[in-house]
């Protein structure tokens, strides 16, 4: 049985549950909860106002704004008929939700994929006044996979005249039909030239690479599955761009989201970095490398159409693992996204590497800083942002709550640890409590920056040259934090929410 068939039985018994009973699911009481105020909510990272989120999609900048669309089941709080919701921001950081942008339709629920602004018109759906921005994303026909046919995923595409307000099914669909293959899907689509489209494709375990010149038709190009890469579980959510090396070289990168085989158990996205010759994706690359150790950062993709006098390849993705996604204890709304990072390329020993930088907009949450010296630190407020710096070869931070909760990032020999098993709630799923390893070979850790929101952690080594994303629950906010191992002066910043 295919996890979409066992999710939507899932789904059918969630909601006969919820019609019987008024029984939370996790230990919040939402009686008196205002929006944005509940126990968990994240508050300086998207999450939708109510119900399910899962994917980011069709991540596009146009008209000074980033569109982020996002995997939505605007009816319930657990995965089901997938949507594309829609929220607009200037800066990345501050977001304003709008209507839902593509629903389900006879040829199924929409899932994963991406969105381009057709600037020539290439597909002749706008004018070369009003050039449309185009999202292409997979129809999942829940008709097919419940009778057991092999082809219930195809590629759909929609189209926008009106900087992505109000979107219209191209009345040809499906742009690209399934060659008899169950795990066909999420579509991401780069320009390469002005005449050629290229699109990646998850197959099953590899990457189809297709082209087209007016993003209706596609032609196959070529497949990546090499012997060496991360096999664990079916490959979702790839893109593929460019990046120039600090050295002015440019490479190509592919990241594939995996679900499950992560390094720490579950999904997680592995990334390769090589060359593209217009057909071919090839690397060098001999192991696995992953995009971030921690537990929950999954298919996350890049914004496309970012001007090139940014220059930079920004990123987000779902925070959160399908090993608990469904059961996480929010009620209200369930999943949130990682903050936006921007994906640069350094080197080890003369091998590159991909680091997810924080972007530099979120300084603006910054609302009081100070200087911190000692071990022991009383927070005053909840959203936390720390920069601290090391020379010492073992570490410690931990944050603690009166109730005797606490999460732990030590770093032990070659080894940098985050443990969750007494960050707060934590028994929704035998996976959640666990402590993530992730191994620092070869990187000398000069400075770490931690971001803490009411129910994540973020970590980020030199910048994001490692990362860690971790969910934690904890029953009341963590007011203490301890240090061990570091200088005498670093910088706490307290954040403000965004909502
Ligand atoms: C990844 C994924 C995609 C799919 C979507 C369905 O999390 O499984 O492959 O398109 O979620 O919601």
């Amino acid at each position: 049985m295919s996890r979409y068939i066992i999710w939507s039985l899932l789904f059918i018994t969630t909601m006969i549950a919820s019609c019987n009973s008024s029984a939370p699911l996790g230990s919040e009481d939402t009686s008196d909860s205002k929006i944005y105020n509940e126990p968990h909510r994240p508050q300086y990272h998207f999450s939708p106002e109510a119900n399910w989120m899962n994917d980011p999609n069709g991540m596009v900048f146009h008209e000074g704004e980033y569109h982020l669309f996002y995997q939505y089941y605007p009816d319930s709080n657990v995965w089901g008929p997938m949507h594309w919701g829609h929220a607009v921001s200037n800066d990345l950081v501050r977001w304003e939700h709008l209507p839902v942008a593509i629903e389900p339709d006879s040829l199924g629920w929409i899932f994963s994929g991406s969105a381009v602004f057709d600037a020539t018109n290439s597909s002749g759906l706008g004018s070369p006044e009003n050039p449309p921005l185009v999202a292409l994303y997979t129809y999942h026909d829940p008709v097919g996979a419940e009778a057991g046919k092999d082809d219930y995923q195809t590629q759909g595409l929609a189209f926008s005249l009106d900087n992505g307000r109000t979107w219209e099914k191209y009345q040809n669909n499906p742009v690209l039909e399934n060659p008899g293959i169950k795990d066909f899907r999420d579509p991401k689509v780069t320009q390469i030239d002005q005449e050629i489209w290229i699109m990646s494709l998850a197959v099953k375990d590899k990457i189809s690479f297709y082209s087209s010149n007016n993003l209706l038709g596609w032609e196959h190009l070529s497949d990546f599955n090499p012997d060496w890469a991360a096999y664990g579980g079916v490959w979702e959510c790839p893109d593929l761009f460019p990046l120039t090396t600090p050295e002015g070289e440019q490479k190509w990168v592919l990241l594939v989201s995996i679900n499950p085989g992560g390094p720490n158990g579950g999904s997680a996205t592995q990334y390769f970095i090589g060359d593209f010759d217009g057909k071919h994706f090839t690397t060098d690359q001999k192991t696995v490398k992953w995009l971030d150790y921690g537990a929950d950062n999954y298919a996350g993709v890049t914004w496309s159409n970012v001007p090139a006098s940014d220059g930079r390849k920004l990123f987000i993705g779902w925070m959160s693992n399908w090993m608990y996604a469904n059961v996480v204890p929010t009620q209200v709304w369930r999943s949130a996204n990682t903050l936006p990072r921007s994906l640069e390329l350094y080197s080890i020993d003369q091998e590159y590497h991909l680091a997810s930088r924080p972007v530099k907009e979120l300084e603006m949450l910054r609302e009081e800083s100070q200087v911190i010296s000692g071990q022991n630190i009383t927070l005053e407020q909840e959203l936390v942002e720390l920069q601290l710096q090391s020379s010492a070869a073992d570490f410690s931070i931990e944050f603690s709550n009166p109730a005797g909760e606490r999460v732990i990032i030590e770093k032990k020999g070659d080894t940098l640890f985050v443990d969750r098993t007494e960050s707060g709630l934590v028994d929704f799923n035998d996976g959640f409590p666990a402590r993530h390893s992730a191994a620092v070979n070869g990187l000398g850790i000069e400075e770490l920056r931690i971001f803490l929101d009411r129910s994540s952690i973020e970590i980020f080594i030199n910048n994001g040259e490692l990362v860690m994303t971790d969910l934690v629950f904890p029953r009341e906010r963590y007011t203490q934090l301890h240090l061990k191992g570091f200088e005498n002066e670093n910088q706490l910043h307290y954040l403000k929410s965004v909502w």
